[in-house]
């Protein structure tokens, strides 16, 4: 009997990112807090693979990420279909490489790429056109609509507002080598916020300081992809994480490079030169955070 539902299944990506520039500027009214970032996509990342059925379930490949229905996927799974009336199903298959808490944007990717997913098994008649498609991945999370973009952008307010970096700016930045570690502990966002708030206001960048700096870096066609590099995220972090501080101190005195923290953190990065050896900086994350800690290279894309 032929099964109207056996069609093959649908695979997405779904990149983790890095924040390159990140400027918590003050908060908001309603909690959240107002920021202008630099993020990149990576082209290292998670794989959703989606299957028409009834119902939405979700499968995940590591058994400790909740594959409840807290999971951002089928978050995002339901409030699609809520917006679009889509009378569909689908089962969720998803490949998890991107460690959680980690300030990569795991879960906020995967939630789009449930998202993308379930627009094509829609189709045309259920589908959501970009502006309310970009509403409902902000709904989701300040990291998502990110995620609906493919190259550099810049992201201001609680992250819905995004723009494309400038060409010329955007050259120096995408396919460079990357690596990104982790400690074998995350830090929760909130909390992250929370002791940026509570060290307020000096802890803040005042906006107008935060938008020179950006357009300072933009507007200078010979300034690399290193001289954009901020957090002002990473002294409360920092604080209470001394693991953090350690390591990134070692890699700049010993690696002679210059490491930033991504996002609420814990993840850090360095950006690797074309032909540098990722050995020596590999060995000194190994010895100071152990084998728990999580190492991988990537490209910016
Ligand atoms: O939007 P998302 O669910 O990723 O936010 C998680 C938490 O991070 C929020 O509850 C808030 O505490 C904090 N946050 C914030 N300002 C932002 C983004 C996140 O205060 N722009």
């Amino acid at each position: 009997m032929h099964d109207a539902f056996a069609v093959d299944p649908l695979t997405v990506f779904a990149p983790a990112k890095l924040n390159l520039f990140l400027a918590v500027t003050g908060r908001r009214p309603d909690g959240f807090h107002e920021l202008v970032s630099v993020v990149a996509s990576l082209t290292f990342g998670d794989t959703l693979t989606v299957t028409p059925a009834e119902g939405f379930s979700l499968t995940c490949t590591d058994p400790e990420v909740p594959a409840d229905e807290s999971n951002l996927v089928l978050r995002a799974a339901r409030a699609f279909a809520a917006a679009t009336r889509w009378p569909g199903g689908a089962a969720f298959r998803l490949e998890k490489r991107v460690p959680a808490g980690a300030g990569l944007g795991g879960g906020s990717s995967d939630a789009v790429a449930a998202l993308r997913a379930l627009q094509t098994l829609a189709g045309p008649a259920h589908a959501l056109a970009p502006e309310p498609l970009a509403e409902l991945a902000a709904q989701l999370g300040s990291d998502c609509p990110l995620f609906l973009r493919g190259e550099p952008v810049v992201m201001r307010g609680r992250g819905e507002r995004l723009a494309p970096l400038p060409a010329d700016a955007a050259r120096r930045l995408r396919g460079r080598r990357v690596l990104v570690f982790k400690p074998g502990f995350g830090i929760p966002t909130p909390w992250a916020y929370g002791r940026l708030a509570a060290r307020a206001p000096g802890s803040y960048l005042p906006a107008a300081e935060a938008e020179a700096r950006l357009a300072a870096w933009c507007d200078d066609p010979t300034a690399p992809a290193e001289a954009l590099l901020f957090n002002n995220m990473e002294p409360p972090a920092f604080a209470k994480f001394v693991a953090l501080p350690t390591l990134l101190d070692r890699l700049r005195e010993r690696g002679g490079v210059e490491p930033r923290m991504s996002g609420s953190g814990s993840a850090c990065f360095v950006l690797l030169g074309d032909g540098t050896d990722p050995a020596p900086l590999r060995a000194l994350i190994r010895d100071a955070w152990g084998e728990s800690a999580f190492v991988q290279e990537s490209r910016l894309a």
